[in-house]
């Protein structure tokens, strides 16, 4: 079997080619910067694919053929020139899932959880309309839903294991729906079963999480490694706000304006989808901890 997997260079993508790889699948890894990339993965083909361009259906045939299934885990977490929010999250995703619908291939699209209507940043209405378009098309398509991930690579999982080890956590005021964390190696094993299940088994749409919830600042003491207990300073909604959107301008840290806009509501899988994750994996979920990605750690997986 041939697998594309769009994005195979990130964080999400890097945990799918490294599962396919070891169950022995062709994999090609599309990236802006193939030259970046040139060791992804051994076993890997990788190739230069500007996604944020292919916005038409004729774009995609050429860069389909040979493959058996696309997976989707391409993501931006700021606009930058026509690298819009609209088109790789709405545009780009709509016309790949009817080319893939058309020449009759799996196609699995990653999104997130909490994509909600109400939302007032563009980062989650256009992944929810990328979401709407992908549902409006018959074939065997996928829309996967995962939560706040951890693992070793993450931007954002990094950058939270930091913070956590701070002495003061500032915690925003509005941070106040809960999530349901899970490791990127879990998610990486669940879309290799996606891929390769029968046409029967393929759901239209899958969340997956973690089995424990937390609020971000109970997330935040299970990340620490440090004994002392942190200061906790609750930060104001307005403030927030304004540092999201400063970080915004300028393109610095994980924190968006989509961010604090999830971090205001639930982001859990919905009621029938609670243990998919352990469904499609066949095992008990990697739990985050503090040491769940320290080298030498006695999960079973190659952490370090
Ligand atoms: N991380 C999380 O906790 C999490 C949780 C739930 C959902 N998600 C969603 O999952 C998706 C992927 O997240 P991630 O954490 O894996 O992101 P990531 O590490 O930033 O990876 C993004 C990937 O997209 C590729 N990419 C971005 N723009 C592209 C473009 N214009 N053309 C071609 N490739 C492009 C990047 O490739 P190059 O840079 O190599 O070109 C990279 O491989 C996003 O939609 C994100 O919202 C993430």
């Amino acid at each position: 079997m041939k697998i594309l997997v769009l994005g195979g260079s990130g964080f999400i993508g890097q945990a799918v080619v490294e599962v396919l790889a070891e169950r022995g699948y062709e994999i090609t890894i599309a990236t802006r910067k193939p030259l970046n990339h040139p060791f992804a993965h051994k076993a890997c083909v990788v190739k230069k694919i500007e996604f944020h361009r292919l916005r038409r259906v004729s774009d995609w045939p050429g860069y389909l053929s040979g493959f058996d299934v696309i997976v989707n885990c391409v993501g931006i977490l700021r606009e930058r020139w026509k690298e819009t929010f609209e088109s790789v999250y709405h545009e780009v995703p709509a016309a790949l899932a009817k080319a893939c619908s058309r020449l009759k291939k799996r196609f699995i699209h990653v999104t997130a959880l909490g994509l909600t209507q109400q939302a007032q940043s563009r980062f989650i209405l256009m992944k929810r309309l990328g979401e709407k378009a992908i549902e409006q098309i018959e074939g065997e398509i996928c829309i996967v839903r995962p939560s706040l991930l951890d693992g070793k690579d993450g931007f954002g999982a990094g950058w939270l294991r930091r913070v956590a080890q701070w002495p003061i956590h500032f915690i925003p005021k509005c941070a106040v729906g809960k999530i349901a964390p899970m490791h990127v190696r879990d998610l990486g094993e669940a879309i290799a079963a996606l891929c390769v299940c029968s046409v029967e088994a393929l759901p239209t749409s899958i969340e997956f999480g973690g089995e424990k919830h937390y609020q971000m600042s109970q997330y935040l003491d299970v990340l620490r490694i440090k004994k002392a207990p942190p200061i906790k300073f609750s930060l104001p909604a307005c403030i927030v706000r304004s540092c999201a959107h400063i970080f915004d301008l300028l393109h610095l840290t994980p924190l968006s304006w989509g961010h604090v806009e999830l971090m205001r509501r639930d982001n859990l899988p919905r009621q029938e989808d609670t243990f998919a994750l352990r469904l499609w994996i066949g095992r008990r979920p990697i739990e985050i901890d503090a040491q769940s990605i320290r080298p030498n750690t006695t999960h079973p997986y190659r952490n370090d």
